[in-house]
């Protein structure tokens, strides 16, 4: 049984660009590097009236605006964040609040970059079995907050952002298979003994403090590689499709290497992967429903589209989840 199905997408940026040319003017940088080893040529930061939540809700509100609904009828809302607003209650409840559509569940996902892969498989599995009707699959971030602008080797890589879809529960009168609209298989991963490879070095229970990120970035690009060209292998071999079938991969932005040698070593065509980390620069959780509300709305991805999705982050965590649009 196809599980939900796409209503609408949405997504939001700061209003600060900053460029590669500007970060080399306060650290010891070049924009030549950063395009060289990352394909970043810019990011978006969150200025003091911008945070995870005001984000996540900017990228709601777009989103329900799209699927033509009104934002009462949603009651699910599931947010993946790693710089929720608070250390609780979950940011989900503040964008609930602000939305209006107060009563249902709304709860956060902690996966990192794999966060928006976590909220849509757990998200399709609550629809799935009735405990929604509507929900809202945010992935927001401010992981500008967690940087640590001395450290060259993290600071340059990352900015904020959110990315938004709504999807609506499967119905009985759904056409069977697979070539109507809707979630055909995810996989998800974790392997909590690369814990030191990709962490923040702070938390309420261990220093009370919000912490820095902290990277071994050639060794995660290993396990990047590695991890995903495994996972979508897994995907697709759980769902009948081959890789000939994807007309569009929409990866996790950390590296455009990292896109590259994941598409290669799957056989998929470069014109098929959605690129945007050259715009957006790794945003985390956000960085996958940005870049498919990017191609939606530029018209590459349309309905009927075999689309797969893919991201993996800190933990490690990993994930990906083969939809038909
Ligand atoms: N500007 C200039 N030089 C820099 C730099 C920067 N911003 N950051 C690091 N360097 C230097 C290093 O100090 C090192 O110098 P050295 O050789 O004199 O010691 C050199 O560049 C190479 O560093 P290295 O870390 O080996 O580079 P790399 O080719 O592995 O690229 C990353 C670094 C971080 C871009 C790359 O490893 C990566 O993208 N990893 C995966 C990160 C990721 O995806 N994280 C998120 C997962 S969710």
């Amino acid at each position: 049984m196809m599980g939900a199905r796409l209503l609408g997408s949405g997504s939001a940026l700061p209003k600060q660009v900053v460029t590669n040319a500007e970060l080399a003017a306060r650290i010891d940088t070049t924009d030549e590097w950063i395009v060289e080893r990352t394909g970043i040529r810019q990011r978006y930061i969150a200025g003091d009236d911008e945070t995870t939540s005001t984000l996540a809700v900017d990228a709601a509100r777009a989103a329900i605006a799209d699927a033509g609904i009104e934002a009462s009828s949603i009651d699910l809302i599931v947010v993946a964040t790693a710089t929720p607003d608070n250390t609780f209650p979950a940011t989900a409840t503040k964008v609930q609040d602000a939305l209006g559509c107060n009563g249902g569940v709304a709860f956060d996902v902690a996966a990192v970059c794999s966060g928006f892969l976590y909220a849509l498989a757990t998200t399709d599995s609550l629809l799935r079995t009735g405990m929604g009707k509507r929900a809202l699959v945010i992935g927001a971030e401010t992981f500008s907050r967690i940087l640590d602008w001395d450290d060259r080797t993290t600071c340059v890589l990352f900015g904020d952002g959110a990315g938004a879809v709504v999807l609506e529960a499967p119905g009985e009168n759904d056409q069977p298979g697979t070539e109507g609209p809707g979630i055909i298989a995810s996989k998800l991963h974790a392997d909590g003994a690369q814990h030191d490879l990709l962490y923040v070095d702070g938390g309420p229970s261990t220093t009370q403090t919000v912490g820095h990120l902290r990277m071994k970035g050639r060794e995660v690009f290993r396990h990047a590689v590695v991890n995903l060209s495994s996972v979508l292998g897994e995907v697709l071999e759980q769902s009948g499709f081959t890789a000939d079938d994807i007309d569009w991969i929409v990866p996790h932005q950390a590296n455009a290497r990292i896109l590259d040698a994941t598409a290669r070593k799957l056989g998929i065509a470069p014109e098929k992967v959605i690129v945007t980390v050259d715009q957006h620069a790794n945003t985390s959780a956000a960085s996958v429903p940005l870049a498919f509300d990017v191609a939606r709305r530029d018209g590459r991805i349309k309905s009927g589209d075999l689309v797969m999705f893919e991201a993996m982050g800190g933990g490690f965590t990993w994930g990906a989840t083969l939809m038909r649009i």
